[in-house]
């Protein structure tokens, strides 16, 4: 009997081809578990440095170190088989130099197995962008919204409001385009503009709370799963309500530990009779 053919893993290049095909699926993913359910619907996973809020409770990225990127992207890597998987470049693990950006991305390459990384910037890092591609490094951009930045940006509020910030933005696609990114998120940026981005790009815009007229939409899974009742962004749409499912579950677990209905006989080793 012959093998059945390896489902191919996309590539960074396919990811970009499928631009004007049809939208491009993605979610952030950050475990083996939840990376092999997202694995077999999404065409990318990003581990994205939202995590150090997500799963560390941080009040923004800007803690994130390389070595929790290497762990939850080797996590990922295990339970990911056909997504594209990029994985970000954290605060101050690129900004300082191209050969530091160059750096990083090998570690986060060769440690994880991962098929790119993705970094925050469009004017000021496409010199870093070149550099990266020209050396073997498929580079995922982020413009608009840059959480990294939310220290001297104003913090989380949407972009694109005024003329001068269109044309900043406007000018940090072309430069990481130009410079060979694959694809480049797109963050809390008004629809017009996304949408003129994204049609004169080469490369695969993905949206997130950028409009439909991006090539692609991603958000962070723990967000579209419900996981957070607290705060929902206008981006946001929650297709589950996981936390609820989650206390429901915790709560009947308590009720039954205290009545002392689990474990049942069901779940209880007894000695085994020898015949
Ligand atoms: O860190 C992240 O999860 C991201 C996405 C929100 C795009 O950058």
């Amino acid at each position: 009997m012959s093998t059945p053919p390896r489902q191919k893993r996309f590539t960074p290049a396919d990811i970009s081809a499928l631009k004007g095909i049809r939208p491009i699926v993605s979610l952030t993913a950050y475990t083996t578990p939840v990376a092999r359910i997202l694995d077999r619907h999404c065409d990318l996973l990003l581990v994205g440095d939202s995590l150090g809020m997500v799963l560390y409770g941080m009040d923004t990225t800007v803690g994130v170190s390389m070595d929790m990127m290497i762990a939850h992207g080797q996590a990922t890597m295990r339970g990911a088989s056909r997504a594209c998987v990029i994985v970000d470049l954290p605060f101050g693990s690129y900004q300082e130099s191209k050969e530091q950006a160059f750096r990083n991305s090998v570690r986060l390459m060769k440690e994880t197995g991962c098929d790119g990384v993705k970094l925050e910037g469009g004017e000021e890092m496409a010199e870093t962008v070149a550099f990266l591609v020209s050396r073997g490094v498929p580079v995922f951009g982020h413009i608009g919204l840059m959480p990294q930045q939310v220290n001297t940006s104003g913090g989380y509020r949407s972009k694109g409001h005024s003329e001068a910030e269109q044309d900043k933005i406007r000018r940090d696609a072309r430069a990481i385009d130009e410079a060979g990114a694959f694809a480049m998120v797109i963050e809390g940026t008004v629809e017009p503009l996304a949408r003129e981005i994204t049609a004169n790009v080469a490369a695969a815009t993905i949206g997130i709370g950028a409009s439909p007229a991006c090539d692609g939409q991603v958000l962070v899974s723990d967000d579209m799963l419900g996981l957070f009742n607290e705060f929902k962004p206008r981006f946001v749409k929650h297709f589950s309500a996981l936390a609820n499912v989650i206390d429901k579950a915790v709560a009947d677990y308590a009720e039954e530990v205290k009545a002392r209905s689990f474990p049942g006989p069901e779940h209880t080793f007894q000695i085994r009779t020898k015949k």
